[in-house]
C-alpha cells in the first residue's frame, strides 16, 4: 500500500464517520427494525463474519424480526419483505412503485453498460423499450414456435451426451449436461448460430465466472471506497474483454448474414433465418436514452448474455432438484413416466403441445418451484421515491429485497411446506396457487408485478420439455456408493451443494 492509498483511506474513513453519523440520524425515521450494527459497517461485518450465504442468515432473521426488516450493509440500506400480504402490496398493487432497481456498483456497471439490460435498466422509457422488444421478439408464441427446431436439435445432442457419459462413466451429472444444452439453446435463439460443443462450454464459463464477479461483494456496498478496489476493476475489465471476445464473432457473423444471407456467416453456420434471432431486433433497436442511434456490440454482447445467463441456471437448478426427488421417490417418476407414455408413447416424439397437456408433469416443475426456487430472493428492487409498505419508511435510496421463499415454506400457506408432493397442485392446497403472483402470492418463482420474469414461459417450456423427455429415455436412479445430498448452497441459483449424480437405464433400447 503506498502513501496515496493511505491519505485514499484516511479521506474515505473520514467521509464514513460523517456519513455514519447522519444515517444513524435517520434510524429515526420510522425506518423497520433490525439488527444493530457496527459503526462504520453496520450488519456488513456481522454477515462477513458468520461465513454462510446471505441467504442463510436472512432466513434466521426473518425468525427474529419478522415481516420487514432492515440491515444497514456498509453504504447501503436493504429493507427485506418476507410476507405474503406484504410482497403482494409492494409488487403487485403498488407495482409501479417498487419497480425501479437500485443504484449498480461501479464493477456491475463495466457490464451492464451503464444499465443497459432489462434487469438492471431502471423503470422508464429504456427498460419499457428493451423488454417490449423482447416480449416481442424472443418469447411470443409465434417465435417460440418458429424456434421449435432449436430445442429439437439440442435435445438430441443432449440424450446422445447423456447415453455417452453414461456409459463412460457409470452415472451422469445433471446440472452440467443440464446447463450445458439448456445454454445451447439460448446461445441459437440469441445469434441463429449453431456453433461447436466447445464453443458453448467457453461462452457458458466466461457468462458463469461474469455472474459470480457481479454477485454481491463489499464494493457494492462501499462504493465510496471505489478507488482502491482497483484490483477488481481491473479483473472486471479482463473478464468483460473475454466476454467481448467470444460474443462479438457471433455478433459479426449475424450481420454479415443479415447483409447477404446466401453467403454471409463465414466459419460460423446461421442456422435461423433472417428476422428469427434476438439479435436481429436488437440491431434494428432505438431505444431512447443511449448515445448514438443504435445499439452497439458492448450492448449488443450485454443484451444477449443477459438472455443466456438469466435463462440457464434458473431452468438447469430447477431439473437438478426436480430429478433429485425422481431418483429418491421412483413411484413419483413412475407415475410421471405413466402419463408421458399415456401421450406421447414409449418412444414417441415428444412435442410442445404435448407437454402442455401433461398435467402431472406440470405439477412435479410446480412443486419443484414451490419446494426449490431457483433464487430465494428476486433481483434487487427500489422505490421511485420515498414511500410507506407495513406502516414503515422505505427510502428512496434503500434497496427492497424480496425474499420469497419464506412464503413457500410458511405453514400457514402450505400443508406440510417441507414435503415433495407434486399431487398438492392437482387435488391439494396447491391448486389454487398462482405462480404469478398476481391474485395473491403464495409462491413466486418468476417474481411479480412489473418485473415479473419475461421468460417465464420460456423457461418453463425447457424444463418441461427437458424432464419429458429425460423420463421418457431412461429410468433414474441413485448411484449406489453416491447417495444424493440434498444439502444447499448458493451459487448465484440455490443449488445442490453436491451436484446430483444419477444412474440411468434406457428405458427403450431401440432410441
Ligand atoms: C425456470 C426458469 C426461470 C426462472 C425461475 C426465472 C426467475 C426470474 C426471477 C425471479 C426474476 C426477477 C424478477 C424481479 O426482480 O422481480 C427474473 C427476471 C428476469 N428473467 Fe427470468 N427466470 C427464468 C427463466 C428466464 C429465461 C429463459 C429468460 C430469457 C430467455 C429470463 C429472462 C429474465 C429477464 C430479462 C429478467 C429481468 C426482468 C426485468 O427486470 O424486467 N428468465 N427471472
Amino acid at each position: 500500500m503506498d502513501l496515496l492509498d493511505i491519505l485514499i483511506l484516511v479521506f474515505t474513513a473520514l467521509l464514513l464517520c460523517l456519513w455514519w453519523r447522519y444515517s444513524s440520524t435517520n434510524v429515526a425515521k420510522n425506518l423497520p427494525p433490525g439488527p444493530r450494527g457496527w459503526p462504520l459497517v453496520g450488519n456488513l461485518a456481522q454477515v462477513i463474519l458468520q461465513r454462510r450465504a446471505f441467504i442463510f442468515v436472512v432466513r434466521d432473521l426473518r425468525k427474529k424480526y419478522g415481516p420487514i426488516f432492515t440491515m444497514q450493509m456498509g453504504q447501503r440500506k436493504l429493507v427485506i419483505v418476507t410476507s405474503s400480504e406484504l410482497i403482494h402490496e409492494a409488487l403487485v398493487k403498488r407495482g409501479p412503485q417498487f419497480a425501479t432497481r437500485p443504484p449498480d456498483s461501479p464493477i456491475r456497471l463495466i457490464f451492464s453498460v451503464g444499465k443497459c439490460a432489462i434487469n438492471s435498466a431502471m423503470y422508464g422509457p429504456l427498460w419499457r423499450t428493451l423488454r417490449r422488444n423482447f416480449a416481442n421478439e424472443l418469447v411470443n408464441p409465434m417465435r417460440i414456435r418458429q424456434c421449435g427446431w432449436i430445442r429439437r436439435w439440442a435435445m438430441e445432442n443432449h440424450m446422445e451426451r447423456l447415453r455417452r457419459e453414461a456409459l463412460e462413466k457409470g452415472f451422469v451429472e445433471v446440472m452440467s449436461n443440464c446447463r450445458l444444452t439448456i445454454c445451447s439453446i439460448l446461445i441459437c435463439l440469441c445469434f441463429g448460430a449453431k456453433i461447436s460443443e466447445d464453443q458453448i462450454k467457453n461462452i457458458e464459463s466466461v457468462l458463469k465466472e461474469v455472474m459470480l464477479m457481479t454477485a454481491p461483494n463489499i464494493p457494492d456496498f462501499f462504493p465510496i471506497l471505489t478507488p482502491i478496489f482497483t484490483r477488481q476493476l481491473r479483473a472486471a475489465k479482463d473478464l468483460r474483454k473475454q466476454q467481448m471476445d467470444c460474443l462479438v464473432p457471433l455478433i459479426q457473423a449475424r450481420k454479415a448474414f443479415l447483409e447477404d444471407s446466401s453467403g454471409g456467416g463465414g466459419d460460423i453456420e446461421m442456422a435461423s433465418p433472417v428476422g428469427a434471432a434476438y439479435v436481429d431486433s436488437l440491431l434494428a433497436l432505438k431505444p431512447p436514452g443511449r448515445e448514438g442511434d443504435c445499439l452497439g456490440e458492448e450492448e449488443l454482447v450485454t443484451l444477449c448474455s443477459e438472455v443466456i445467463s438469466a435463462g440457464t441456471d434458473t431452468s438447469a437448478t430447477t431439473l437438478e432438484w426436480a430429478l433429485l426427488h425422481l431418483v429418491q421417490e421412483q413411484e413419483i417418476q413412475e407415475k410421471l413416466y405413466k402419463e408421458i407414455v399415456g401421450r406421447a408413447g414409449r418412444n414417441g416424439p415428444i412435442t410442445e403441445e404435448d407437454v402442455e397437456n401433461m398435467a402431472y408433469l406440470g405439477a412435479v416443475v410446480k412443486e419443484t418451484f414451490r419446494r426449490h426456487p431457483p433464487s430465494h430472493f428476486l433481483l434487487s428492487h427500489a422505490v421511485t421515491e420515498e414511500t410507506e409498505l407495513g406502516g414503515y419508511t422505505i427510502p428512496a435510496d434503500a434497496n427492497v429485497e424480496f425474499y420469497t421463499a419464506w412464503v413457500t415454506e410458511d405453514p400457514a400457506l402450505w400443508k406440510g411446506p417441507d414435503e415433495f408432493r407434486p399431487d398438492r397442485f392437482l387435488d391439494g392446497d396447491g391448486v389454487d396457487a398462482d405462480v404469478t403472483g398476481a391474485k395473491g402470492v403464495r409462491m413466486l418463482p418468476f417474481g411479480a408485478g412489473r418485473r415479473i420474469c419475461p421468460g417465464m414461459t420460456l423457461g418453463t417450456l425447457h424444463v418441461h420439455l427437458m424432464l419429458a423427455r429425460m423420463v421418457q429415455a431412461f429410468k433414474w436412479f441413485p448411484v449406489p456408493d453416491d447417495p444424493p445430498d440434498p444439502t444447499e448452497t448458493f451459487a448465484f441459483t440455490v443449488v445442490m451443494k453436491n451436484p446430483l449424480k444419477a444412474v440411468i437405464v434406457p428405458r427403450f433400447s431401440c432410441r
